[in-house]
C-alpha cells in the first residue's frame, strides 16, 4: 500500500472524564476519550507514526448559544495544553463548529425566535472558539460551520491578538452529506428542526470552487473537500484549478461502510485482509484525484498495517 502516513490526519474526540475511552457504537474502533488517556492514545499513534490530529470536543453541557465551546478551559483547550506540553511533535488541529455545543444542533447562533443562523453572531462565537483554541496552542484551527467568511473573521481575530503563526484548515466545499450520521451520533449533533442549507448541495457541482477560492482568498493555508468517495470530482477539478494544499475528509460514514462490509462477509484474518484492501483502495482513489492530506478514522489502523 503506498500510503504515506504523513499525509494522514486522525480525528479524535474528547470529554471530560478521567482514564475514559468509550466506544462509539456507529463508529467501531473509535473512542471517546477524556484529555489523559487521550494523551496516552496520542501517544501510541505517534510511536505507530501518525503525527498529525483534528480534535473534536464533547461538552458536559449544552445551551442555546454555544457557551461550552469558547468558555475558558473549554475541553478542547485543556486538552490541547496537555497534549502540547508533553507531545511537541504532534501537530494539533482542532475543530471549530458550533453543532456540537447548541442545544439546536445547528452550526452557528440563531436568535430566539428565529430559524436561520445568525451570520454576525455566529462569526464572532467563531472566532471566540479559534482563538481559545490558538492560546492553547493549536497548530491549525479548522472551521467547519459553513458560514460566510468564516475563515477571514477568523483569521482576523487570529492576526489581532498576536497569532499569526496559528494556521487555518478550512471545510471549504462541504456538502449536505448524509454520510455524517455516524458522527452526529458521538456528539449527539443532529439539527433538532430544519436542515443544514449553509452547507452545499450535493445534486450538482454548484459553488464547490467558488467556495474553495474564497477561503484561499480569506487566508486558509489548506482547504477541504468533505465527505470523499463521491466527491472526487471536485477534489479533481480544486487540483487542477489551484495549487493550494488541499485535504479531504473521508466522513464517518464512508468508514462505516467498510467496517459493516468486512464484518457481514469475513471474519478473523480474511476479515483484516479484506479490510486492509478496501481501504488501500479508497485511499489510493483520494490520493489519485489530488488530494495533499486524507482526514480518516482509518489512520490507526493503516498505520498498525504498515508497521506490521
Ligand atoms: C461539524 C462537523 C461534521 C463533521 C465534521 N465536522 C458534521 C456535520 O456537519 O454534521 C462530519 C465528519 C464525519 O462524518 O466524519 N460541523
Amino acid at each position: 500500500m503506498a500510503i504515506d502516513l504523513n499525509s494522514l490526519i486522525y480525528p479524535l474526540f474528547v470529554k471530560r472524564g478521567r482514564w475514559l475511552r468509550e466506544e462509539i457504537s456507529s463508529l467501531p474502533g473509535v473512542y471517546r476519550f477524556s484529555p489523559d488517556r487521550l494523551l496516552d492514545e496520542v501517544l501510541s499513534l505517534e510511536r505507530l507514526g501518525i503525527t498529525k490530529i483534528l480534535l473534536f470536543g464533547i461538552p458536559e453541557k449544552k445551551d442555546w448559544h454555544g457557551k461550552a465551546g469558547y468558555k475558558k478551559d473549554n475541553i478542547v483547550s485543556e486538552s490541547v495544553r496537555l497534549l502540547k506540553k508533553s507531545l511537541p511533535g504532534i501537530t494539533v488541529i482542532t475543530d471549530v463548529c458550533l453543532c456540537a455545543y447548541t442545544l439546536h444542533g445547528h452550526c452557528g447562533i440563531i436568535k430566539k425566535g428565529k430559524k436561520q443562523i445568525d451570520v454576525r453572531s455566529t462569526l464572532n462565537v467563531l472566532s471566540r472558539i479559534a482563538l481559545s483554541h490558538a492560546e492553547a496552542g493549536a497548530d491549525y484551527v479548522a472551521p467547519s460551520a459553513m458560514a460566510k467568511d468564516q475563515v477571514r473573521a477568523i483569521r482576523k481575530a487570529l492576526d489581532k491578538k498576536g497569532f499569526k503563526k496559528t494556521r487555518i484548515l478550512g471545510y471549504s466545499a462541504k456538502f449536505a452529506s448524509n454520510f455524517y450520521g455516524p458522527f452526529r451520533d458521538i456528539a449527539d449533533s443532529a439539527p433538532r428542526f430544519g436542515k443544514r442549507t449553509y452547507q452545499l448541495d450535493f445534486t450538482s457541482r454548484g459553488n464547490a470552487l467558488k467556495e474553495i477560492e474564497s477561503d484561499i482568498k480569506e487566508g486558509a493555508d489548506i482547504v477541504m473537500v468533505k465527505p470523499g468517495l463521491g466527491y472526487l470530482d471536485i477534489v479533481r477539478e480544486a487540483r487542477r484549478k489551484f495549487r493550494h494544499p488541499l485535504a479531504v475528509y473521508n466522513v464517518s460514514g464512508e468508514y462505516a461502510m467498510v467496517k459493516a462490509y468486512c464484518k457481514g462477509q469475513a471474519a478473523g484474518d480474511k476479515r483484516q485482509g479484506m479490510e486492509r484492501g478496501l481501504v488501500g483502495e479508497i485511499l489510493a482513489s483520494i490520493k489519485r484525484a489530488g488530494a495533499d492530506y486524507i482526514i480518516t478514522y482509518h489512520a490507526k489502523d493503516i498505520a498498525r498495517w504498515l508497521n506490521n
